[in-house]
């Protein structure tokens, strides 16, 4: 595996399925092997916004296997008072073994990673949140038994968001094919989508749903974007994922969430509160997926 893990570009096929192997593994033998990796290691997990999964995970993770976990509040970090991203790296790389970090700028966090000279992951920035896809993308080979070609997830909502983002890049390392339903207006990040051909963007909300075996959507107003509020709940609101859509999709298609959900929003309560919602598993997931990939990094 590279040094790094900022973004899914960062993984080849081969490191996905050993994280997958690895995770459920860690899985099965939670709380009855130990497996303490990380004894004697201090891993920094610096925060710039709210979370309530990556944190507890991470943390959980660190600790469970052996290691120790520093919560670091970016705002009250010499950084946010002009101290640069690059002595920030350096200073750290002296005391920890390794960063976890959630902030505003993909920028910011591959300029961390270029000069520290410990593993750095990406727990979300606006651009990408990488953990949490390979936690969903365990979560379908629990569910398919398969992660490729023949499974069809269709993303709802801001599709510009980091889930969007890494979600193409999860279509494009796994071969899944990817619907990315958005208002023209918004529509996809080209740039990341490049011309993979089983990434799709469709604005139609019924015709998105055709065949789809894993309805995914996330919260309209990303943290940093509080400000466009009012426009997006205008814009996203034909894009709810409602119990209609499942009419079109797959007999047994299934809904995923990263979390935090909001009923009324961009997911009905009873699709989010129904059996096809394996929003838990998901997030569970977070916890072995992490322990993996930091098992394999630090
Ligand atoms: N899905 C996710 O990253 O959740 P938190 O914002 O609670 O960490
Ligand atoms: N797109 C959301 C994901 C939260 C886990 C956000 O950035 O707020």
């Amino acid at each position: 595996m590279k040094k790094d893990l900022l973004t899914l570009n960062d993984l080849t096929r081969d490191d996905l399925e050993k994280i997958f192997e690895f995770s459920t593994k860690l899985k099965q033998e939670r709380g009855k092997v130990s497996y303490t990796p990380l004894s004697g290691k201090s891993i920094g997990l610096i925060f710039a916004k709210s979370s309530t999964r990556t944190r507890v995970s991470f943390e959980v993770g660190v600790n469970e296997l052996g290691g120790t976990a520093l919560y670091l509040d970016q705002g009250k970090m010499q950084v946010g008072r002009g101290e640069t991203i690059a002595d920030t790296a350096n200073v750290l790389s002296r005391y920890l073994h390794g960063i976890v970090i959630r902030t505003f700028s993909q920028a910011g966090i591959e300029e961390l990673a270029r000069v520290a000279s410990i593993p750095v992951i990406n727990a979300l920035t606006d651009d990408y949140h990488p953990c949490q896809i390979v936690a969903d993308l365990l979560t379908i080979k629990e569910y398919s038994g398969k992660v490729d070609s023949s499974i069809r997830v269709a993303f709802y909502g801001d599709g510009k968001s980091n889930i969007a983002n890494s979600l193409i890049l999860a279509a494009k390392l796994t071969g899944i094919e990817l619907v990315i339903c958005s208002p023209e207006s918004v529509g996809m990040n080209q740039n990341v989508a490049g011309n993979a051909p089983n990434v799709i963007w469709e604005k139609e909300p019924i015709k998105a749903a055709e065949g789809v075996d894993y309805f995914y959507t996330d919260v309209w107003v990303s943290m940093g974007f509080e400000e466009e509020r009012a426009e997006r709940m205008k814009i996203f609101q034909p894009y709810q994922v409602n119990s209609k859509l499942f009419e079109y999709a797959k007999k047994d298609a299934k809904f995923l969430h990263c979390l935090p959900a909001h009923r009324g929003e961009e997911v009905s309560a009873d699709v989010m509160d129904s059996p096809r919602s394996i929003v838990f598993d998901e997030a569970e997931n977070r916890l072995h997926v992490q322990k993996a990939i930091m098992s394999m990094l630090f």
